[in-house]
């Protein structure tokens, strides 16, 4: 496909990724569970983690389309495509929960596409092995993220805790996919760059 027909479909899925409700085929973790018993203090602390793990999703909006649009090989693209799907489900799931809760998407969810979108196109270019190694890193430091966030949100509020437990499974399995379709070992600097950059935007999303 011509670059400006890929840039214009990146557009496209960049608005509507913003703009419109994402969909889900599968029905949303905890679905059936009643609601908890939160107080003001728990509740505001679950939709604050929750609104984190929305623009982590944001993030891998972007990253994924930055990363498809860059990358080379068919089956690398055809791997993206498939995880990118799973990616849109939670980015659904994070959101519905927020609006359960009564809570807000973070304001600066535009922001955090583009810096995400740019970074996995670069990624893309450097070519496909370091494409898939920055994927699986980028997916074991959020389910590492993940398994914090299950210590953090209120024991009571089981409907968020169902969600965040399907999206670390389903963060792993990205991860493991990335390494068995050839991704390498990123450096260790790189490794620590990522964390301290993805440390500013969960910091900065749980308020904003
Ligand atoms: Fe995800
Ligand atoms: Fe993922």
């Amino acid at each position: 496909m011509p670059n400006l027909d890929k840039f214009i479909i990146g557009f496209d899925h960049a608005l509507r990724t913003l703009l419109t409700p994402a969909q889900t085929l599968r029905p949303v973790p905890g679905n059936g569970l009643p609601e908890g018993e939160l107080n003001d203090l728990e509740k505001s602390e679950s939709t604050a983690l929750m609104r984190v793990n929305h623009v982590g999703e944001i993030c891998a909006q972007a990253l994924y389309q930055g990363q498809a649009l860059t990358a080379r090989n068919a089956g690398v693209q055809h791997t993206l495509a498939q995880a990118a799907r799973e990616e849109t489900e939670h980015l659904a799931w994070t959101e519905r929960r927020i609006a359960e809760l009564s809570g807000r998407k973070s304001v600066l969810n535009p922001f955090w596409h583009g810096g995400s979108f740019a970074i996995g196109a670069f990624a893309g270019m450097l070519g496909d092995k370091w494409n898939l190694g920055f994927l699986a890193e980028t997916e074991r430091q959020v389910t590492a993220h993940l398994a914090g966030h299950l210590k953090r949100l209120p024991h009571n509020d089981a409907k968020s805790r169902a969600i965040v437990t399907q999206m670390q499974i389903d963060e792993a399995g990205h991860a493991t996919t990335a390494m068995a379709q050839g991704g390498a070992d990123l450096p260790t600097p790189v490794k620590l760059m990522m964390k301290v950059g993805s440390s500013v935007m969960t910091r900065t999303a749980y308020w904003v």
